[in-house]
């Protein structure tokens, strides 16, 4: 069974053997990852079978903002396509409704067809792009996903901008 939590010192050595293998560039030092285990800003999930570290999820939020960012997302090469990235997702999504955050956003390289697959199955909107903002050069796309309920988002100006099709001809 596969369980997720939040990350503690004891994941931390299996958390840098993840990045390095799932990651071949923009990877995340050690002492980040030991930094996010505490910080108050940030929300570091595991997924783990027994002993083995199968993924992990990073989620920033910023004093002051709604705005949550999913910084990271990895699922180990054997554990993929059966649902871990989605719930590593939804665990962040979860996290960040319990501290009051109304939107998600990320950014994620124009190359990676799966996590783009995975973000927009999952209700995220491409709404930009950074150009050259990986450390090859390669662009993002830049996503986002409201977190209120759909009647709340139209209040607030999250509505989709296609129109009506009852007011089109
Ligand atoms: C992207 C990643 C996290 C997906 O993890 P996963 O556990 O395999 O994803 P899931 O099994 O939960 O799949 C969720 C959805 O994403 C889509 N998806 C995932 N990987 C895909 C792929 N390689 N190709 C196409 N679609 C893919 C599927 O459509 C799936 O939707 P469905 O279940 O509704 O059919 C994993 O492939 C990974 O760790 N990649 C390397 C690191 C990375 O690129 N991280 C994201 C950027 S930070």
């Amino acid at each position: 069974m596969v369980r997720l939590r939040r990350a503690a010192g004891r994941d931390l050595a299996a958390l840098a053997a993840l990045e390095q293998t799932v990651f071949s560039g923009d990877r995340m030092a050690p002492r980040q990852f030991r930094h996010h285990l505490s910080a108050p800003s940030s929300d570091l999930v595991v997924a783990r079978s027994g002993t083995d570290l199968l993924g992990y999820a990073l989620l920033f939020r910023r004093a002051g903002s709604r705005v949550g960012r999913v910084y990271s997302i990895a699922v180990a090469d054997a554990a993929r396509g059966q649902g871990l990235g989605a719930r590593l997702l939804q665990r962040l999504e979860s996290a960040a409704r319990a501290h009051g955050l109304t939107e998600m956003r990320l950014e994620v390289r124009k190359d990676n067809a799966g996590a783009l697959a995975l973000y927009q199955r999952r209700g995220y909107q491409i709404f930009g792009e950074r150009a050259g903002y990986y450390e090859d050069g390669c662009d993002a796309w830049r996503l986002a996903k409201s977190l209120l309920p759909p009647r709340r988002r139209a209040r607030v100006g999250h509505a989709p901008r296609t129109p009506d099709p009852r007011k089109t001809r």
